[in-house]
């Protein structure tokens, strides 16, 4: 029954190897109303239960995509997917909780925009679900309603030192979020880029003629980045918050990062998919086709990427996003034809993200098996106040699993992938691995590349504040 999460049901998975960030062992899960209740050798089927045959397979606790926009209304448009499907697309990656960026817009009231959110995703995604709330502005209202969201569950805000006049905070507004989030015990996730900078090198390059996508990273080069790191390690330091930087693509800025946590900063950083696999000559391909891979912070040189594969390894990077946020080819991407600044800003991968970062990072040796599961699922989790109900594999966990066929090979294409977009910036990237039976709560979503799941049945997960 579509939106019913009641019922009893039970699940026994067989002879996996389970693998969490510190454990690897062969043995059988079985789950009961929607947790995991026992797990042992050779348990023997309950009647009824639903049994499946993991030999062979690795078994991971679901994975957790920290940075996500479904519903987003940014830079003149809107984000392509919905909940429905943008969760599909994600359980058929392996993906079972997604944390969404509430995003509103300076004149909004924060607790209307709470509620819009959570209406759009509330009924209708697969996933369970929670958010970041963006703090675009600081006056009493605002912050009154902020006290209020974090009472009905979201412990985790959001601001963007960057998009200058449109959701982009000042410093009087970030010193007094930090302040308010520090006495509330939310963490602080935070986009680090100079906005100031941004608006005069735009001008500048625009102004030189310079209007193709491959200016986008002139416009915010890795120094504006590291400015805006060492910005947001000032001001936590001052105020005592504990800060998360997403998206961060480069050396400059992990340095900075690494700065500010060397004299006491409590920071969490988070990198993304696309800056260990991608670089700025994707967003110089001709014909228009580098606005694909417009997003900021922008693609970067390529001899970034080993360094941010080792921060995930060596544990100075916490997190492995996506950032999704998906503008179509066809109509959206060229409405920057003609000026760079005005392509809208994502590249998606919500449902790729697990299987390139085991196949280029587990199975390319660049990062051990229970990093992986750290960054890609427990550690968001542990930041985040989801766990242990999310993130391990445990008795009392919800039963969010991924029973992955490390034999699987395929390749990615936007000919067959779910999300509702025109096209794949991993266009024809191998995969060596996929998941082959994806649950939530118990109950078997994804299989084999299909969406099996309930549209709706994903819940919203109330977090209480973890950050003190
Ligand atoms: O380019 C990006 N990152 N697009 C989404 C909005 C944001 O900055 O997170
Ligand atoms: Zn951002
Ligand atoms: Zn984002």
């Amino acid at each position: 029954m579509i939106g019913d999460s009641s019922f009893a049901m039970s699940l026994l998975i067989r002879n996996g190897e389970i693998i969490t960030e510190s454990q690897r062992y062969v043995a059988d899960i079985y789950c009961e109303n929607e947790t995991i209740s026992r797990i042992d050798r050779n348990i023997a089927p309950p009647p009824g239960a639903e049994v499946i045959e993991a030999s062979g397979k690795y078994v991971f606790p679901g994975f957790i995509d920290p940075h996500v926009h479904i519903y987003l209304p940014f830079m003149g448009t809107f984000a392509k997917d919905t909940h429905e499907t943008a969760s599909r697309a994600a359980l058929i990656g392996g993906t079972t909780t997604y944390i969404e960026m509430i995003c509103p817009g300076k004149t909004d009231k924060p607790l209307e925009a709470f509620d819009l959110w959570l209406d759009k995703a509330r009924g209708k995604s697969a996933c369970d679900f929670t958010f970041h709330m963006g703090v675009t502005r600081c006056d009493a209202g605002a912050m009154s309603d902020f006290r209020e969201i974090v009472k009905r569950g979201v412990s985790s805000f959001k601001v963007f030192l960057a998009y200058k006049d449109a959701l982009g905070v000042t410093d009087e507004e970030l010193f007094q979020a930090l302040r308010l989030a520090k006495e509330l015990g939310v963490i602080t996730t935070a986009h680090c880029e100079n906005a100031d900078l941004i608006s005069q090198l735009q001008a500048l390059l625009l102004a030189g003629g310079k209007t193709g996508p491959e200016n986008h990273y002139w416009s915010r080069p890795p120094i504006v980045e590291a400015e805006g790191v060492h910005h947001l390690m000032t001001f936590a330091q001052m105020s005592g918050a504990h800060v998360y930087i997403v998206h961060l693509s480069c050396d400059k800025a992990l340095r900075e990062a690494v700065r500010g946590a060397s004299r006491g900063v409590n920071v969490w950083v988070e990198t993304l998919i696309q800056y260990l696999l991608c670089d700025k000559t994707d967003a110089e391909r001709p014909d228009f086709e580098g606005a694909k891979y417009v997003m900021s912070p922008p693609l970067r040189e390529k001899r970034n990427q080993e360094l941010l594969w080792n921060g995930l390894q060596k544990g100075f990077i916490s997190t492995l996003a996506t950032d999704h946020a998906p503008f179509d080819f066809a109509t959206q991407k060229r409405m920057g034809r003609g000026d760079f600044t005005k392509i809208p800003n994502g590249i998606p991968s919500l449902e790729d993200r697990i299987n390139l970062y085991f196949t280029h990072g587990v199975k390319r040796g660049r990062i051990d098996i229970h990093q992986f599961v750290s960054t890609a699922s427990t550690k968001a989790a542990r930041i985040f106040g989801l766990f242990p109900r999310k993130g391990t594999i445990q008795p009392g966990s919800d039963a969010d699993l991924v029973i992955y066929d490390p034999a699987y090979r395929g390749k990615i294409s936007a000919a067959t992938h779910h999300m509702n977009l025109d096209y794949n910036a991993f266009e024809g990237f191998e995969i060596e691995g996929r998941p082959h039976v994806v649950t939530v709560r118990g109950k078997v979503a994804a299989r084999d590349g299909q969406f099996v799941g309930e549209a709706g049945r994903g819940q919203f997960l109330r977090r209480e504040p973890n950050h003190f």
